[in-house]
């Protein structure tokens, strides 16, 4: 019966998670608004505001576990990808812990605790199962042989699905993070009222700089055409009358793309590898069309879908502590000389 003791601090978000025997008792997240005003994360403010948060948040975690230091069998931390400022605070206090309490140090890559997300709470995928994870810095399909083996069969090759959803926003001058407002406008919106073009790329890769640019130059012409053309060029007032007039019929044309170019790669994997159980992780996983549509395509090929529950599909330290249990029953315990890293391969 582990208890552990899991620290997520990888990008913006400083959380902290118990976890017991596999169940996740506390999972407690603190957000940095600091970087609102900047129209998206500064590394130097992160990883200040990580040192500021990180001991009000463990406490908070143990607390709302009902559990103390003194009951923790392991510690548990992000070790990579992402900021590498943030990653270190994280990083330090996890093994400063483990030391202190004289405790095995557990490190976690990230992007697996995403998907193992899924596996938080009822109904589980069976193994094997495909993962899409989504979120600002990443868009991969993994398959997921059992919690500690796992491999990345596709991926972007420029932009994320997170990127794609904030870049488009920015453009349209919503502000920063501007995906859930995306997701907001598209509901009042007609997904069919205007085309961008779907990437052919080869495999199971995804490819979002296309759109972006296709959608630069049609705000530029006020939507009279998505290619560059001197003759189509609007001036900035027409522009903004454009925008305003049809924000929601973009906004859902927008998004409709992105989920197509996402499910119909998530449906070739399937096809491809026959695997039946398909799981959505990360922050973009929040989103209303994508779920909608994710589950449908499951209906339609009889493929069963799962979505973790909104706090494990952000940033949160749970699918750390989660990720961590399955490697202490594995085993996998970390050097005391463990560093962080802004990349790692799996
Ligand atoms: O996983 P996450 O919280 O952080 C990391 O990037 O690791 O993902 C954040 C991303 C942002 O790009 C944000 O715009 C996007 O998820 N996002 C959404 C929605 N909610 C969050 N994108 C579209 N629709 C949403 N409802
Ligand atoms: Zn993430």
């Amino acid at each position: 019966m582990p208890t552990i003791l899991a620290i997520e601090s990888s990008c913006d978000e400083t959380s902290a998670a118990i976890c017991r025997d596999g169940q996740i008792l506390s999972n407690f997240i603190a957000n940095q608004t600091v970087h609102e005003q900047y129209g998206g994360v500064v590394p130097e403010l992160a990883s200040r505001a990580h040192l500021q948060h990180i001991v009000p948040v463990v406490h908070a975690a143990l607390e709302k576990a009902g559990t103390s230091l003194q009951t923790v069998d392991a510690i548990a931390f992000t070790q990579s990808p992402g900021l590498i400022g943030s990653l270190l605070v994280g990083a330090q206090f996890a093994k400063s812990l483990a030391q202190s309490l004289n405790k095995p140090l557990i490190a976690v890559h990230h992007m697996q605790a995403h998907v193992l997300a899924n596996l938080i709470d009822d109904p589980k995928p069976d193994f094997p199962f495909l993962c899409l994870t989504v979120s600002g810095g990443h868009t991969q399909i993994v398959l997921c042989e059992s919690p500690t083996r796992m491999k990345v069969i596709g991926e972007t090759i420029d932009d994320a699905a997170g990127e794609a959803f904030d870049k488009s926003a920015k453009l349209l001058g919503l502000p920063y993070p501007g995906g859930p407002l995306i997701d907001r406008y598209a509901k009042e919106g007609n997904p069919e009222r205007f085309r961008f073009p779907e990437p052919q790329i080869p495999g199971l890769n995804f490819s979002f700089s296309g759109l972006k640019t296709s959608i630069l130059y049609f705000l530029r012409n006020a939507g009279k055409s998505n290619l560059y053309k001197e003759e189509f060029l609007a001036t900035e007032e027409e522009k903004q009358i454009f925008i305003q007039k049809n924000l929601a019929d973009i906004c859902a044309s927008i998004q409709q793309r992105i989920i197509s170019i996402l499910l119909n790669k998530v449906k070739k994997a399937a096809i491809e590898t026959g695997i039946r159980d398909l799981c959505l992780a990360g922050g973009v996983s929040a989103n209303s069309g994508l779920r909608k549509a994710f589950e449908e395509m499951g209906t339609k090929y009889q493929w069963r879908t799962f979505i973790p529950a909104f706090q494990y599909c952000t940033d949160n330290a749970g699918m750390i502590a989660m990720t961590a249990y399955y490697k202490f029953l594995d085993g996998q315990f970390s050097a005391p000389d463990i560093t962080a890293s802004a990349r790692a391969e799996w």
